[in-house]
C-alpha cells in the first residue's frame, strides 16, 4: 500500500528566513509584514477559538513564508552560523551564535559535538488525529525547528510582530540568545506504527523487524508513564533556556494534535562525542565518555550507529534507533564508598579516567594485566569490563546522557541521576550489552532504572521535506 498524501509538501530551498529575521533585527522584511500573523494554533486554540482557526503552522501558513525572504548560503551541510553569530549576544560567554546544520544525511543532535543542555520530551498524539495531521504535524514541527536552530522565533511572526490582538506565535524566552548550537532530534516510537493492535495511520506494514521493546532488565523498575510514547523530540543545545524553548513551542504547536507524555531536563553532558571535546565528568565524579563512539571516525558510525541499507528498511536507511534510559543514581550511597571501592566498580581511575590495567585515559583497557597477586587489575564485574566491546562481540554505542537532578525525597536524598542516551543502528545490539551489564555489574548496586524507551530515528532531513518523509512515502 502506498500513501503519498504528503508528497505534494514542498518548502523550497532556504525556506525559512534570512538572517535578517533574526530576533536581534526584530525589523520585519516587507514580506515578513505581508505575512502578518502567521496563524498558529497555540495560542488562540487555547483561548477556545472556533475550529475555523488554522491549527499550528498551517500548510498554508508555511507557504505564505514560504515567499519570503529566501537567502543564499543557508543550504543543506552548509554552516549556517556566519550571519548570525555577530548579532547573536547570549550570556555567560559562550559561542552563542554556534549553528548546527538542520538538513544532511543524519539528523543533528547524534554525532553533534554533544551540547551541555538537553529538554527531552515524548509526545502521544491524540485519538482523532489521522495520517494527515499527522504529516502536517511532522511538517510544522520540522519548520519550526528549522527556525529555532537558526536562533529564529517559531515563525515569521515571532514574539513581537502578530498584532497586539493575539498571542505572539513565539513565546519568547529565547530572544536574544542566539542559536547556542542548538539541534532537535525526533524519533518515532512503536506505538505510532502500531497501538493494541491498530494501525492507526497506515504505518504497520513499514515497521523495521528489528523495532522491539528492550527486555526487563536487572534492576529496572520502569514506570510506564515515564517512559515510551508516540513521537520523541530530543533538543540539545549550550544554554538550558533555548533548549526548554524549543521543547515548550514544539508542544505548543503541537496543541490539540499530540500532548507531554513525559519530558526531562538534563544537564552536564555525560560523554564527548567528538575528540575536539574534553571528557566531562558525570554525577559520580567519574570520568565519562572516554571511550565513546566519536564523530571524527565515520567507520565506527557506519558500523554501530546509523541502519546500513543491507538491514532496512528503505525508509530508514541512515536513521538510528534511540535508547533513552532514566537512571536513578543513589549518590550518597556512592559518596560513602572508598575511593579505591569506586575505582574498581569502574575499571578506571577516578582522577585521569585511565584503565585500572594501567596508562592514560585513552589507552586502552587490557583485561589480561594481573597484580602482584595474581588477580586482573580490572575486575571482571567492573562496569568497563562488562561493557567493553572485547566482551560484548563487539558492540560499541554512541552514549549521548545528560545528568539531572530533579529535587529531592522526603529524607532529603537528591532526586539524581543520568538519563542514558545511547544511538545503536539496531535496539537488540544495546539489549545484549545492558544485559552483560545487568548480570552482576558491581556498577548495578547503585543505579536504579525508572523509565526506558526506544525510537526509532529517521533518517536526516533534506532540505524541502519534513522529518520521516520517506516513511509516510514508501
Ligand atoms: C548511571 C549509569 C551509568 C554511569 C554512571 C556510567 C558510567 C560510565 C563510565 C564512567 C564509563 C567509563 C568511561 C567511558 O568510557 O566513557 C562508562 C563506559 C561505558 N558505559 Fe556506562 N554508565 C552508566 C550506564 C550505562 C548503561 C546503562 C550502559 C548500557 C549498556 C552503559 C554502557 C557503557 C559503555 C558501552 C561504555 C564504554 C565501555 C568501553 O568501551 O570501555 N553504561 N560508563
Amino acid at each position: 500500500m502506498s500513501h503519498n498524501g504528503a508528497a505534494s509538501w514542498r518548502v523550497k530551498g532556504n525556506d525559512v528566513a534570512t538572517a535578517d529575521h533574526t530576533p536581534q533585527n526584530p525589523d520585519p522584511t516587507p514580506e515578513e509584514s505581508d505575512t502578518g500573523s502567521i496563524p498558529t494554533d497555540t495560542g488562540s486554540a487555547r483561548h477556545g477559538e472556533p475550529d475555523s482557526v488554522p491549527r499550528g503552522l498551517s500548510r498554508r501558513g508555511l507557504l505564505g513564508l514560504m515567499g519570503a525572504g529566501l537567502a543564499a548560503g543557508l543550504g543543506a551541510g552548509v554552516p549556517l552560523g556566519a550571519g548570525l553569530k555577530a548579532r547573536s549576544a547570549g550570556r555567560g560567554g559562550q559561542d552563542s551564535g554556534l549553528e548546527y546544520p538542520f538538513y544532511g544525511e543524519h539528523q543533528a543532535g547524534i554525532a553533534t559535538p554533544v551540547q551541555d543542555q538537553m529538554h527531552i520530551a515524548a509526545f502521544d498524539v491524540e485519538d482523532d488525529l489521522t495520517r494527515d495531521d499527522l504529516i502536517e504535524l511532522l511538517q510544522d514541527w520540522t519548520y519550526a525547528s528549522r527556525r529555532m536552530t537558526m536562533g529564529l522565533d517559531v515563525s515569521a511572526a515571532g514574539s513581537f510582530d502578530g498584532g497586539a490582538y493575539m498571542p505572539p506565535d513565539d513565546t519568547g524566552e529565547a530572544v536574544e540568545l542566539g542559536p547556542q548550537g542548538l539541534t532537535v532530534t525526533f524519533g518515532f516510537g512503536k506505538s505510532l506504527f502500531e497501538l493494541d493492535g491498530v494501525d492507526r495511520f497506515g504505518l504497520r506494514e513499514h515497521t523495521p523487524a528489528e523495532f522491539a521493546d528492550l527486555p526487563k532488565m536487572v534492576n529496572d523498575f520502569i514506570e510506564p508513564a515515564l517512559s515510551g510514547g508516540d513521537l520523541m523530540v530530543q533538543a540539545c543545545s549550550n544554554d538550558p533556556q533555548v533548549a526548554v524553548h524549543a521543547i515548550r513551542n514544539l508542544t505548543r504547536i503541537a496543541f490539540g494534535r499530540a500532548k507531554i507524555r513525559w519530558s526531562q531536563l538534563g544537564f552536564g553532558r555525560t560523554s564527548s562525542t567528538s575528540t575536539a571535546q574534553s571528557t566531562p565528568r558525570n554525577l559520580f565524579g567519574q570520568k565519562d565518555g572516554t571511550a565513546n563512539i566519536k564523530a571524527e571516525n565515520p567507520e565506527e558510525l557506519e558500523e554501530h550507529v546509523w541502519i546500513p541499507s543491507s538491514q532496512g528498511p528503505a525508509w530508514a536507511v541512515g536513521g538510528t534507533y534511540f535508547v533513552g534510559r532514566r537512571v536513578a543514581m543513589t549518590i550518597e550511597i556512592w559518596d560513602s564508598v572508598r575511593l579505591e571501592e569506586q575505582e574498581r566498580v569502574t575499571g578506571r581511575d577516578k582522577r585521569a579516567g585511565a584503565p585500572l590495567s594501567g596508562g592514560e585515559e585513552f589507552t586502552d583497557p587490557d583485561f589480561a594485566v594481573t597484580d602482584d597477586r595474581g588477580e586482573p587489575r580490572i575486575d571482571e564485574r567492573s562496569h568497563v569490563f562488562r561493557t567493553h566491546p572485547d566482551n560484548n562481540s563487539g558492540i560499541k554505542m554512541l552514549r549521548r546522557g545528560y545528568n539531572y537532578v530533579d529535587g529531592n525525597d522526603e529524607l532529603g536524598r537528591l532526586n539524581a541521576g543520568l538519563f542514558f542516551i545511547a544511538f545503536v543502528k539496531d535496539p537488540d545490539r544495546f539489549a545484549t550489552v545492558h544485559k552483560n551489564m545487568a548480570r552482576d555489574d558491581l556498577f548495578v548496586e547503585y543505579l536504579r532504572t525508572t523509565s526506558s524507551s526506544v525510537f526509532i530515528v529517521p533518517p536526516g532531513i533534506e532540505e524541502g521535506t519534513y522529518v520521516g518523509q520517506g516513511l509516510f512515502e514508501s
